[in-house]
C-alpha cells in the first residue's frame, strides 16, 4: 500500500527531502523521547528496534508545503523548511489528539500513549512542537519572525478547533442545543484546516511572497482541511481499519459531532430513529458494536454519506478556484490538482 501521499504524485523527490531533516532533528532529542518521536513517525517499534512494517503517515502536509512554496515562486529551501515544521506540528497534534479522543490505534499500530503511557506521550508531543519552532526559527532570511508568527497563529486556531470538537461531544443530537452544520464547518476549518492552510502558505511567508498569494494559499489549505476532515469523518464510520490504520466507529462511541451524522439528522425522516438510537447510548461504554453498525446503516439510509461526499467536493471546488489565482508554473498546478483528486478519492 502506498503510505506516503507524495509517493504517488510528482512531488515525490521534492517532498522526500524533508525526511532526513526530520530524522536529524529527532536525533537531537533525549534518547527515550527521540524513540517515541521515531515511533510516531513509524521509523521504529516500541522499544526502539527498527520498524518491521511501514507505519508512517500519508505526508499530505509536507507535500502541500513544498507545492505551496513552488506555487508562490519561493526557493525550494523555504518549502522544505515549511514541510519539516508542519509535519512535526502535525505529529505533535496527533499524539495529543489520540489522548483527547482516547483512541488506541493510529497508522496501524498502538498510539503513542497506548504504547508508552500518557505522560511520556505528552512529553514526546512537546518535544516535537519545540523542534518545529526550532526548525523555523533557524531558517535563513528576514521573514523568519513572520513565519514563526504564522505557525503560532495557525496552531492557536487548531487549539480552538480541538476545543470545540471536545465541547461538542456532550451536546445533544437534536433540539435547540444541537450542533449546527455551520458550527461543524467552523470547527473543522480550525482543527484541520488551520494547519493545512499553514502548510500551504508557510513557504510563501518565509520567502516574503505578496500578501495576496499568502492569503490565497491559506484559504485553499483551509477549504482543503474541511474537505479532508469530512472524508476523515466518513472513513471513521465506513472505512476499513486495515486500510485507515485507525479504529472504526470510535467517533460514534464518543458522540463526536461528525458531518455525516449531522447531515443525516438534518433530514426529518431519519432524525427520530437515528437520534433515539444514538441517545440510547449515553456513554462511550454503552454504544456496543452492533448498535454502532445499526447507527452507520441509519446514517447512510438518511443520506449522511452522500451529503458528506457532496460537502467535501464543494470545498475541493473552492480549493480549485483558489489555485487559479496563483502565479504557479503549470507543473505545480498539475501536481496540486493531482493531490486534490487523490484526497477526494482517498480510503486511508
Ligand atoms: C489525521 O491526518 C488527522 C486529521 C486531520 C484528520 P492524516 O490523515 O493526514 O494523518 P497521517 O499523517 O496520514 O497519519
Ligand atoms: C484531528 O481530528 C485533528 C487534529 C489532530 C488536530 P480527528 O480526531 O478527527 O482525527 P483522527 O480521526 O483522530 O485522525
Ligand atoms: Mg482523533
Ligand atoms: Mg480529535
Amino acid at each position: 500500500m502506498l503510505k506516503r501521499l507524495f509517493v504517488c504524485t510528482c512531488t515525490s523527490a521534492r517532498s522526500r527531502t524533508a525526511a532526513p531533516r526530520e530524522a536529524e532533528a529527532i536525533g537531537r532529542l533525549h534518547p527515550w523521547v527521540g524513540e517515541m518521536a521515531a515511533y510516531s513517525f513509524g521509523w521504529c517499534e516500541a522499544g526502539g528496534a527498527p520498524a518491521t512494517t511501514a507505519a508512517g503517515g500519508k505526508g499530505l502536509r509536507p507535500a502541500l508545503a513544498v507545492l505551496g512554496a513552488e506555487a508562490a515562486g519561493a526557493p525550494s529551501g523555504a518549502g522544505v523548511t515549511a514541510a519539516v515544521a508542519v509535519e512535526l506540528v502535525h505529529t505533535f497534534s496527533l499524539l495529543y489528539d489520540d489522548i483527547m479522543d482516547g483512541d488506541p490505534t493510529r497508522r496501524g499500530r498502538p498510539t503513542v500513549w497506548k504504547a508508552y503511557g500518557t505522560g511520556p506521550a505528552v512529553l514526546a508531543g512537546d518535544a516535537l512542537f519545540a523542534l518545529a519552532v526550532e526548525t523555523l526559527a533557524s531558517a535563513p532570511g528576514a521573514q523568519v519572525p513572520s513565519a514563526v508568527r504564522h505557525l503560532s497563529t495557525g496552531l492557536n486556531d487548531l487549539v480552538r478547533g480541538q476545543a470545540d470538537d471536545l465541547l461538542f461531544e456532550p451536546r445533544p443530537w437534536t433540539g435547540p442545543e444541537a450542533v449546527r452544520p455551520d458550527e461543524y464547518r467552523a470547527m473543522a476549518e480550525r482543527k484541520t484546516g488551520a494547519l493545512l492552510g499553514c502548510a500551504a502558505a508557510l513557504g510563501a511567508v518565509l520567502a516574503g511572497a505578496p500578501p495576496a498569494t499568502i492569503t490565497a494559499l491559506d484559504r485553499a489549505g483551509r477549504h482543503l482541511g474541511v474537505a479532508f476532515q469530512v472524508i476523515d469523518d466518513l472513513l471513521g464510520i465506513w472505512g476499513d481499519p486495515a486500510v485507515t490504520g485507525k479504529p472504526v466507529h470510535a467517533d460514534l462511541r464518543r458522540r463526536k459531532k461528525t458531518f455525516p451524522v449531522l447531515a443525516a439528522l438534518g433530514t426529518p425522516a431519519a432524525a427520530r430513529p437515528l437520534a433515539r438510537l444514538l441517545d440510547s447510548a449515553e456513554t462511550v461504554e454503552t454504544l456496543d458494536e452492533a448498535t454502532a453498525r445499526r447507527a452507520a446503516t441509519l446514517i447512510e439510509e438518511a443520506g449522511g454519506r452522500t451529503a458528506a461526499l457532496a460537502e467535501a467536493h464543494r470545498h475541493i471546488a473552492v480549493v480549485d478556484s483558489c489555485l487559479d489565482s496563483l502565479p504557479s508554473a503549470p507543473h505545480t498546478a498539475d501536481d496540486l490538482r493531482a493531490l486534490l483528486s487523490f484526497l477526494a478519492r482517498r480510503e486511508m
